[in-house]
């Protein structure tokens, strides 16, 4: 089983770095297709945390090749702080492949990205800040830079003056800030052309010989389905391609090699940032969410909002990915509830909708419809079979199975990299 894709379900955080590195020992390449700095993932490794941004959770297992492909975005400075970082921390990083072909997230993207923010005022999307959307705004508009671009300096010049032309304009004369000066950014950029050289490579080409030589490569999503910029709750959404078929034109491999799409789906449902998100609750039980799951940003800190599983969010995205399994993760922080509510359907007005509805509108409006399950006080943290859980916890995990369009793999019982019950193998 050549490629297989690793995925978000919801809105992100839903412990995609744990299922990746569950799988990272079967594995010999694992891929960043897509997003950049802008992710966080929490691997608990005995007693050791690992925060990952920008580079894939799978560098954490010896032996496995890290790849950054060409449809992500990379802050080189952040780029190489936490490769030192876990250098320093006897993680060996020295395998990492980074595409020519990435764009790079300049000084300039970081501001544009604070500044259009505040601008927008109530509308804001909430972002991270890290300059993600500007920067593939700029590579749309096709005046983005380029990993290659660091290494030709007259190159490297033209492209950050033509960038920078009508971005100052708008510095200046919009938003009433200091123009960036071209050559503070070229000499920023080309500090760090000696350590990238040896790293950069061909890496569509490195995958796709891999993929011939029946290697296993996991393509681990950054954000999630939710998030992506077709398929999400737009314009509450990232930049990127988040969703399975990022896997492909993010990474250079053709869709006919991936043959296993893995999301990962929390028991129940988070999001940072603004947008609509029907079961968001906002009494004690989201308060109780968010206290026992911990759900407070890895990278901005911010609360995280709090809601039930919702399951027409799960078949939504089962659809746009072609989702063969679903981690669940989080199953242990709905332990000592004595209700747990599921989403089965949305109210719009006087209409249900069983589906996503396509008009944003609606989902704006959409009252979710919910069914009861009866809770469990047992603590589950220690399950390693399905039997070892409790009857209501087993009843619960069943019934959202059925509702969600593709069977249940995996169940994360804790944060810890063996707290998970494995149902049918993944690799
Ligand atoms: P990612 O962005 O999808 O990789 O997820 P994050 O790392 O941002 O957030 C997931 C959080 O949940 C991390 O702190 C994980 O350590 C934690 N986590 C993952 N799986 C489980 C689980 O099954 N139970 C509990 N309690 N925590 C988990
Ligand atoms: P991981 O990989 C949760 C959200 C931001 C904001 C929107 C746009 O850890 O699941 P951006 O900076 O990307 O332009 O922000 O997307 N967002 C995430 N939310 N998890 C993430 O990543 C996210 N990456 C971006 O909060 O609402
Ligand atoms: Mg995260």
């Amino acid at each position: 089983m050549p490629a297989i894709v690793l995925i978000g379900a919801q809105w992100g955080d839903e412990g995609k770095g744990k299922a990746t590195d569950l799988l990272a020992d079967r594995i010999d390449y694992v891929v960043k297709f897509n997003g950049g700095n802008n992710a966080g993932h929490t691997v608990v490794i005995g007693d050791e945390k690992y925060a990952l941004h920008l580079l894939p959770s799978g560098i954490l297992t010896p032996g496995v090749t890290p790849v950054i492909s060409n449809g992500v975005v990379i802050d080189l400075e952040v780029l190489f702080a936490e490769l030192d970082a876990l250098s320093s921390r006897g993680i060996d990083v020295s395998g990492l492949r980074v595409s020519a072909n990435a764009h790079v997230i300049t000084a300039y993207h970081r501001t544009l990205d604070k500044v259009t923010e505040r601008f927008l005022g109530k509308r804001q999307i909430g972002t991270t800040g890290r300059g993600i959307g500007p920067a593939y705004a700029d590579k749309i508009n096709r005046v983005g830079i380029r990993i290659q671009d660091i290494f030709d300096e007259g190159i490297l010049r033209q492209k950050v003056e033509a960038a920078l032309e009508i971005k100052n304009h708008l510095l200046l004369k919009i938003y009433n800030r200091r123009a960036i000066v071209a050559d503070d950014v070229v000499n920023d950029l080309l500090s760090y052309a000696e350590r990238l050289r040896p790293l950069v490579a061909d890496t569509a080409l490195e995958l796709n010989d891999a993929l011939d030589a029946q290697k296993i490569v996991l393509f681990e999503g950054g954000q999630a389905t939710m998030l992506d910029v077709d398929h999400g709750t737009y314009p509450f959404v990232t930049s990127s391609s988040a969703t399975a078929g990022g896997a492909s034109t993010g990474s250079g491999i053709g869709p006919n090699r991936i043959e296993r799409v893995i999301a990962v789906i929390k028991a129940y449902t988070t999001r940072v940032g603004s947008g609509p998100f029907p079961t968001e609750l906002f009494d004690d039980s989201g308060e109780f969410l968010r206290a026992k799951g911990f759900e407070f940003g890895t990278t901005t800190g911010r609360p995280r909002r709090c809601g039930w599983y919702d399951a027409p969010i799960a078949r939504y995205t089962s659809r746009i990915n072609g989702v063969t399994d679903f981690v669940l993760t989080k199953l242990d922080v709905l332990t000592g509830l004595d209700e747990i509510p599921v989403c089965v359907a949305y109210q719009v007005g006087d209409k249900r909708f069983d589906e996503m509805p396509v008009n944003q509108t609606d989902f704006h409006h959409a009252q979710p419809i919910y069914e009861m399950f009866p809770g469990w006080t047992e603590d589950i943290t220690s399950a390693r079979s399905f039997d070892d859980l409790p009857v209501n916890a087993q009843k619960y995990v069943r019934a959202i199975e059925s509702m969600s369009g593709a069977r249940f793999s995996a169940i994360g019982v804790g944060p810890a990299r063996d707290a998970i019950i494995v149902l049918h193998d993944l690799v």
